[in-house]
């Protein structure tokens, strides 16, 4: 009676085992949880590591914007990150922005001023759609925030692709990437070589350093009051902590005389 009792409690576990792993095999299309790294700015200090933020700029620019916009950014707000007024006006110079209406109802292009916004590589969706084989790169302005765990996974999906695992069903024109839902995308593997970039600094750029630095830049694009408002926090607590002590420092004289 009880090896039978023992037989029946074991069926559904070993059921539920079974379930679970199928779910993680070599051809399963879900996507895998992104990698967990640390981030700087990610604690109650938290602060950008500026040196990263610029050159994942420099890595955006010079990769990542030849397929992805950028709109929500204007041109002065790379001030905020230390660039200097000079490289901001010679950066938004080098971009060609659509303008207008002129006098005629033409619209017009000319160089850009520092506050535009920066100026995205197609004219629109359906530009973008057909010089990626019909996939769409979705402009990066809020990407981080627009995706659970958006910093872990923009690292990930830079970092994720690898060879389709024999069996699994590659659609035309998509590459392998375990941490994009139906683990293919439409992106070709941006980040491919180190040394791709030339880091003004100095620091040298393996892949895993360029997907760092350009998560880092897309978490300040889409989150520019972070440190502003992690310094806040801190400010609000450090008052609260003094108030506290006031306050019991007043309710102790004030009931001294009942004792
Ligand atoms: C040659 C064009 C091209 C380049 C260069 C490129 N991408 Fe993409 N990217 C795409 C396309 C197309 C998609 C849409 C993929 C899909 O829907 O399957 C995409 C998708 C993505 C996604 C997933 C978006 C989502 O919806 O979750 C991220 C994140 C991303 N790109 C980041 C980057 C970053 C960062 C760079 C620079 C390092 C970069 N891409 C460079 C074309 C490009």
């Amino acid at each position: 009676m009880k090896k039978l009792f023992l037989i029946l409690l074991t069926i559904p576990t070993i059921a539920f085992a079974n379930s679970g792993a199928s779910n993680e095999t070599a051809l399963s299309a879900s996507a895998l949880h992104p990698k967990q790294l640390k981030w700087e700015f990610d604690n109650i200090f938290g602060r950008f590591d500026r040196a990263s933020v610029q050159r994942g700029y420099q890595v955006y620019k010079e990769v990542c914007s030849a397929c992805h916009g950028l709109k929500l950014v204007s041109y002065r707000n790379l001030g905020q990150i230390g660039f200097a007024e000079a490289e901001i006006k010679q950066i938004a110079s080098e971009a060609l922005v659509t303008d207008g209406p002129n006098d005629d109802g033409d619209m017009f292009e000319r160089a850009g001023l520092v506050s535009d916004k920066f100026a995205g590589p197609y004219a629109n969706e359906q530009a973008a759609r057909s010089s990626n084989g019909g996939a769409y790169p979705p402009d990066l302005s809020l990407i981080v925030k627009a995706r659970h765990d958006g910093a872990n996974y923009v690292y990930s999906i830079l970092a994720g692709f690898a060879e389709a695992p024999e069996g699994f069903e590659m659609a035309q024109g998509k590459q392998y990437n375990p941490y994009f839902e139906g683990r293919q995308i439409a992106m070709p593997q941006p980040l491919t070589d180190d040394g791709q970039v030339e880091y003004k600094d100095g620091t040298y750029a393996t892949k895993e350093q360029m997907a760092i630095d350009v998560v880092n830049f897309l978490q300040w694009a889409a989150e520019p009051e972070t440190e502003h408002r992690k310094k806040m926090g801190v400010r609000t607590m450090i008052f609260l902590g003094i108030l506290l002590v006031i306050l019991i420092a007043a309710k102790r004289a004030i009931w001294k005389q009942v004792k």
